[in-house]
């Protein structure tokens, strides 16, 4: 239990952990290339030491240079990765599972994937059905983790998406790299966060965007690569949300990932009144880096629909938040994707706001929220162990009259273990 008490005003500068996304997927591609790969800046979190741990399970070097920040992965080569003695524990990394699912299909021998109890009740066939129709022997339990795979020669596909998901898509496009010929394609629905064609481009791989199409073709081998990760967006999204609550407060971010696939929620709180800059733009590891200065000001309420979400389909906690605040009434639709995230996250943020005084309700695929210009009443928040829950309590509290209690505040490590520590470092009370 951690209380959160009001806050004055958040005032300051601070730079927030390497993008978890980025940071998987450079350890995963890292493990397959040919020699050394340096990482700076990775977002270390129990997510992303799930994959450091898997990766070495299958034989990559995974040095951490705590001093200087770098990561070195040493590779084992495209179809180097062997199976560990035991199952390979992705944790309560759900990135971690689906992608490395896509490598492994291209490896030689039988892995076993095993996850937490959350992880463990996320939907699993929506990678393995494609990666079985290009030949790969996959099989879940009635849909769930464990999963066994063996290795074994693929074919490409044409995939349509039957949710815009990016981990899916990364699933099918690394599962591409081992597959006989090319092209290996997917097509979105809704386009999704891209870091993973940016990431193999970057590693010298083939891969090309036609519209809502994405071909990538086999390589010989993967480079090594040296890369620094950008600050992540949704990690910044928690600090963003209370500066434009609390009346006050002007705080700047700097370093932060504004790749157009990930900063849905940065338009939608500009959309709801928020004082936003976003300047000193440039690219750093091949995504497009900001710094972003936001100023309090008065929300009014806006809609999300299904079009909308994935650019903000993590941030949706967070915007429920800015939704109770705001004037207005607010409504989030097309997101069933959030009841299969860590939690059933239309259900947990119902729950939670409810629980603090918040007038929302729940919709099949989303939720509408009755929004009151003024603090929240406060109270408990249970996070239910996912980390989203437990920032949506914290930044709750910053903005409540009463403050608020929350229930396994340590979940927040999942992603972002400095969390409360950097939100105390900027936040006067
Ligand atoms: C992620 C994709 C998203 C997101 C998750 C990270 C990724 O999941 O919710 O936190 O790194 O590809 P879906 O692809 O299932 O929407």
């Amino acid at each position: 239990m951690r209380t959160i008490e009001p806050a004055i005003s958040l005032r300051g500068d601070l730079r927030v952990p390497g993008d978890k996304s980025i940071s998987h997927r450079a350890l995963l591609l890292g493990a397959l290339a040919d020699g050394v790969s340096e990482i700076r800046g990775l977002g270390r979190s129990a997510d992303t030491m799930s994959t450091a741990a898997a990766m070495r399970a299958l034989g990559a070097g995974v040095e951490l240079d705590l001093d200087e920040d770098v990561i070195r992965v040493t590779g084992v080569g495209l179809r180097g990765l062997t199976p560990p003695a035991g199952p390979v524990d992705c944790g309560n990394a759900g990135t971690l599972m689906r992608l490395i699912s896509g490598i492994l299909v291209g490896q030689e021998g039988r892995f076993e994937l095993i996850g937490d109890a959350s992880l463990s009740g996320r939907p699993q066939e929506r990678i393995a059905r494609p990666l079985r129709e290009m030949g790969a022997s996959i099989e879940t339990v009635d849909g769930h983790a464990p999963i066994t795979i063996v290795g074994g020669p693929l074919r490409p596909i044409r995939y349509e998406l039957p949710v815009a998901s990016a981990q899916v898509k990364s699933a099918v496009l690394l599962a591409g790299l081992f597959a006989a010929e090319g092209p290996t394609v997917v097509v979105e629905p809704q386009a999704t966060r891209d870091h993973t064609e940016r990431m193999l481009k970057a590693a010298g791989v083939r891969v090309t965007r036609v519209g809502t199409a994405i071909s990538v073709w086999p390589p010989e081998r993967l480079e090594p690569f040296s890369i620094d990760v950008p600050g992540d967006f949704s990690s910044a999204a928690p600090f963003l949300l209370a500066a434009a609550l609390v009346p006050g407060s002007e705080l700047r971010l700097h370093g932060v990932d504004v790749n157009p696939t990930r900063i849905g929620f940065l338009h939608v709180l500009e959309r709801m009144g928020a004082r936003i800059s976003v300047y000193n733009r440039r690219v750093v590891g091949g995504e497009p880096v900001a710094d972003i200065e936001i100023l309090s000001s008065d929300l009014v309420a806006t809609q999300i629909e299904a079009a909308e979400v994935p650019l903000l389909v993590d941030e949706l906690p967070m915007f429920a938040v800015a939704a109770a605040c705001a004037h207005g009434v607010s409504i989030v639709t097309g997101a069933d994707e959030l009841r299969a995230k860590e939690t059933d996250r239309i259900d947990t943020v119902v729950q939670a706001l409810r629980a603090l005084g918040v007038r929302i309700t729940e919709l099949p695929d989303g939720f509408r929220v009755h929004g009151v210009p003024a603090r929240l009443r406060g109270g408990v928040v249970r996070s239910a162990g996912d980390h989203r829950i437990a920032m949506l309590g914290a930044i709750a509290g910053l903005i409540s009259k009463e403050g608020v209690r929350i229930d396994d505040a340590e979940a927040v490590a999942v992603s972002f273990p400095a969390f409360f520590d950097l939100l105390d470092s900027v936040a006067a009370r």
